[in-house]
Order: structure tokens, then sequence, then C-alpha cells
């Protein structure tokens, strides 16, 4: 287990009322492809931003390594054991495609460009100059950068085309099989979610288990 969620109960500040997630408990391995379904405002995007330490919860823990990431602070969970896939891609816009993945570490950036399937007359071009699914295989290159053992994604097939969003579920699933990274993704699609190894559904606050290959 590298990952773990104890007893998280969560609200938003703003709305301390409103309980988003009340008592979530689940634990992530390495190697393995999650997927977290739950409809529109279930709250997988507050559990993913929990995981990757940009909130605390009003109570319970995330864990890494068995250890609360409150204890090296949440700064240094972010930095170093986690890396992050967004919807909309979040690349720099003023950066090439090589610039952006050197941001999430310094070594082989060409190596992942290659390996996620950008041709290489993309890698010097400005990144708004790529394609969608291009602009996302470069996000993941991004994030395969850092050392980080966890990658989490938050929608990253929600704006492409199903052909280009079932390559990058193919990506996703090589990163966790083929690399041994845990990788947890937030997702819409029944198609994603059929290709994870576990599938957890938040609905009215808890977390369930769906599927176990
Ligand atoms: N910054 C915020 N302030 C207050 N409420 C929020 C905020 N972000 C999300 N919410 C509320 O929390 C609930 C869960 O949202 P979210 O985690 O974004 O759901 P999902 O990603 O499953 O669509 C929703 O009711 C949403 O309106
Ligand atoms: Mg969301």
């Amino acid at each position: 287990m590298i990952l773990e969620a104890k007893n998280i109960i969560y609200s938003y500040k703003s709305k301390r009322d409103t309980m988003v997630l009340k008592n979530v408990s689940v634990s992530f391995e390495e190697g393995k492809f999650y997927a977290i379904v739950g409809s529109s405002g279930s709250g997988k995007t507050t559990f993913l931003s929990l995981l990757a330490g940009l909130d605390n919860p009003v109570s319970g823990k995330v864990k890494y390594e068995g250890e609360d990431i409150q204890k090296k602070g949440l700064n240094y969970h972010r930095r170093h054991h986690i890396s992050l896939v967004f919807q909309n891609y979040n690349l720099i816009d003023y950066l090439t495609a090589e610039e952006n993945v050197k941001l999430g570490g310094e070594n082989n950036a060409t190596k992942l460009l290659r390996e996620v399937g950008i041709p290489e007359e993309g890698w010097k071009r400005n990144v708004l100059q790529l394609s969608g699914g291009q602009q996302q295989r470069g996000a993941i290159a991004r994030a395969l950068a850092s050392e980080a053992k966890v990658l989490l994604a938050d929608e990253p097939s929600g704006n492409l085309d199903e052909d280009t969003a079932e390559e990058i579920i193919e990506l996703l699933k090589k990163t966790a099989h083929e690399l041994g990274k845990c990788v947890i993704v937030v997702t819409h699609s029944k198609q994603l979610a059929d290709e994870a190894d576990e599938v957890l559904e938040i609905q009215e606050g808890k977390l369930h288990k769906m599927t176990t290959k």
C-alpha cells in the first residue's frame, strides 16, 4: 500500500453545513490503475485534491507509505510524492512541449516525449500548436518526468474524442502496469472505468468498491 485515506470527512469552508465526504477510507497500491467514478458534484475532484495534499480534511488522514502527509507537510507531499494531470492539460502555454516536460523533472524529456507518442517534429513546438490529444500526452510526459510514485488525473480524457481518449487510457494503464506507478483517475467515462483494475464510486459522500479484477 502506498497511499491511504483514513476516515476522511470533508466540507468546504464556505459551506460547512454540507458534507462532501462522509468518512471515506480506502487504500491504493503501486502498479495498479484505479478509476474513481460518480455523478457530477459527488466529490471526485474534492477527494483527489485531498489525496494530492491540496487541502486538509476536516477530520481523518491521508497517509503516504504509512505516514500522515501532514507530518512532512502538504507541500512536501505535493512536491515529492504526487504528479497531477488535469482535464484541460494545464501546460504552460508559452513553452514548447519539451520545456513543459522538463518542468516535471530535468531528466529524460525527449525519451518521455517519444514514449508517450508525441511525434518528434512536435517537441520544439509551442504546446498550443499541438492537438488536444498531443497536449494531454505532453501533460502525462510531464507527470512521468517526476519521480513521484503516484499519478493523479482528473478527467484526463474529458476533452478528447473517443479514439484519442482510448489512447490516453492505454498510456495511463501502461504507466501503472509497466512503470509500476499508482495511477488514480477520476472519470465520467465508462470506457475508461472498464479498463481499470479497480473501480471506486463516490455516492452521497461515501466511497464504494465496484469491481476488482
Ligand atoms: N471551492 C468550493 N467551495 C464550495 N463548494 C465546492 C467547492 N468546490 C466544489 N464544491 C462543492 O462540493 C461538491 C463536490 O464537488 P466536486 O468535488 O467538484 O465534484 P465532482 O468532481 O465529483 O464533480 C459539489 O457540491 C460542489 O458544488
Ligand atoms: Mg470534478
